[in-house]
């Protein structure tokens, strides 16, 4: 009550000597560690009947860089981190190639928790979840994000075309520059289109004025 009093007492002292804002409690920013909390429970969608665990995002929440890719697979929904498998280790080659680590970038996924049989996302899904990754995006404040294979350029961005056309394009998602570019798994099948994924990072590195990669 005398908080009330007293705030109303400077509120009308500010508008008397012509300061024009109201006075507002400073609101809290929402931390990586509370979305994750929020996200333990999930029952949103039925991805969360089959799911071991969920798998939130790793690495550091003040990274420069972040990759988005499409959801867990086994490894991931047993470990409980994103891209720990096959694909995630040359994810992992990716980062180091522009001279960075796991730790020094956020990696996350469209949707949480394991699709079974590692299929893609559903849209009722993909779009039940994508409030978390825009909350921890915000959270992060990445300068760049790269998204990794078609789920992922579909639902951040919103667009449907081929990935092989729209790889390599900036976009932009809530004001962040957004570069598509393939997802790991899909070079793992065809090796010869790695050079665009390399062009990607090397387009990624120049935007954050990393040193060329040697
Ligand atoms: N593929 C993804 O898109 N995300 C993972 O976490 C693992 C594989």
């Amino acid at each position: 009550m005398s908080g009330t009093v007293s705030r109303r007492i400077v509120a009308a002292w500010l508008r008397e000597v012509g300061v024009d804002y109201v006075l507002r409690p400073t609101a809290r920013e929402e931390t990586l560690e509370d979305i994750r909390k929020e996200l333990t429970e999930c029952r949103r969608c039925p991805l969360c009947t089959g799911r071991s665990t969920v798998v939130f995002g790793v690495g550091n929440p003040r990274a420069r860089l972040m990759f988005v890719g499409e959801g867990p697979g086994s490894e991931e929904d047993r470990r409980g981190e994103p891209f720990v498998g096959a694909a995630g280790k040359r994810l992992d080659r990716w980062i180091a190639r522009i001279g960075l680590r796991r730790e020094d970038v956020y990696i996350a996924n469209i949707v949480k928790c394991r699709p079974p049989g590692n299929r893609a996302p559903f849209p009722d899904e993909a779009k039940v979840c994508l409030p978390y990754l825009l909350r921890q995006i915000r959270a992060i404040r990445p300068e760049i994000i790269c998204t990794l294979g078609a789920t992922a350029l579909n639902f951040l961005l919103g667009v449907e075309g081929k990935i092989t056309r729209e790889r390599g394009k900036w976009r932009e998602r809530d004001g962040i520059p957004v570069l598509p570019t393939y997802h790991p798994a899909f070079i793992l099948r065809d090796a010869a289109r790695e050079t665009e994924v390399f062009e990607d990072f090397d387009a990624l590195a120049s935007r954050l004025r990393l040193p060329p990669a040697k």
